[in-house]
């Protein structure tokens, strides 16, 4: 039994691991008391379901990145940001809506990167007042600059009716199949730009 097969077990599923996609769930948000971990784990869960792809929760809080380019100020994070996000085939953004737009830290992690973004596709989560659908469309034009494709279905999550006093997440049953259906666009668009990398 090679090193492989004892990591993932038979064969069959070594090979099925390697071949298969590797999808990002990125958590948005990094501050204190933040619900983004649990919606994060709970859009992996629904997508581990389907044994479609490799889904993998990367927080941008681990990275501990700096502001882009912030004078004396310790980067040592950017090198791992760097290779977690190029490892990647497609991307989940998880999306909290702050003054109507994404976070400071979303945005800044964002900026990081070039290369290791590009041509790739993404589904969008997101949660706020009114399902953090401004911040989800501001994501959206910053995507396109960085030639990530973002499918159309997205799950939009209401602060009121899929939270317990905004920050107990219990989402609506419904969601799931908002998740599934966004999935079903991600999961072959990342396919497809494979092929173009
Ligand atoms: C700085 C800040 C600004 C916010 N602005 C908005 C807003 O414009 N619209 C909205 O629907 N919710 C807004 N909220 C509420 C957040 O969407 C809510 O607190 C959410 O839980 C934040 O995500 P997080 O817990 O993962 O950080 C704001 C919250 C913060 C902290």
């Amino acid at each position: 039994m090679g090193f492989l097969s004892k990591l993932f077990g038979t064969k069959q599923e070594e090979e099925e691991t390697m071949t298969k996609l590797n999808i990002g769930i990125i958590l948005g948000s990094t501050r204190e008391g933040r619900v983004s971990p649990q919606v994060g784990a709970w859009v992996k869960e629904v997508a581990d379901k389907r044994g479609d792809a490799n889904y993998t929760v990367i927080d941008i809080a681990d990275y501990k990145l700096p502001l882009l380019g912030e004078a004396g100020a310790d980067a040592s994070g950017a090198a791992a940001w760097s290779e977690i996000i190029a490892a990647q085939d497609g991307f989940i953004f998880i999306v909290q809506e702050y003054n109507h737009s994404i976070t400071g830290s979303l945005k800044n992690a964002l900026d990081y990167l070039r290369d290791e973004w590009n041509n790739k596709a993404a589904g969008i989560v997101s949660y706020g007042s009114v399902g953090g659908a401004r911040a989800a469309e501001h994501l959206r034009g910053i995507l396109g600059e960085l030639l990530v494709a973002d499918v159309r279905v997205h799950p939009a999550l209401s602060l009121f009716n899929d939270f317990e006093n905004g920050s107990d997440f219990k989402p609506q049953a419904v969601q799931e199949d908002s998740v599934n259906q966004m999935l079903d666009q991600l999961i072959p668009w990342s396919k497809a730009l494979f092929t173009i990398r």
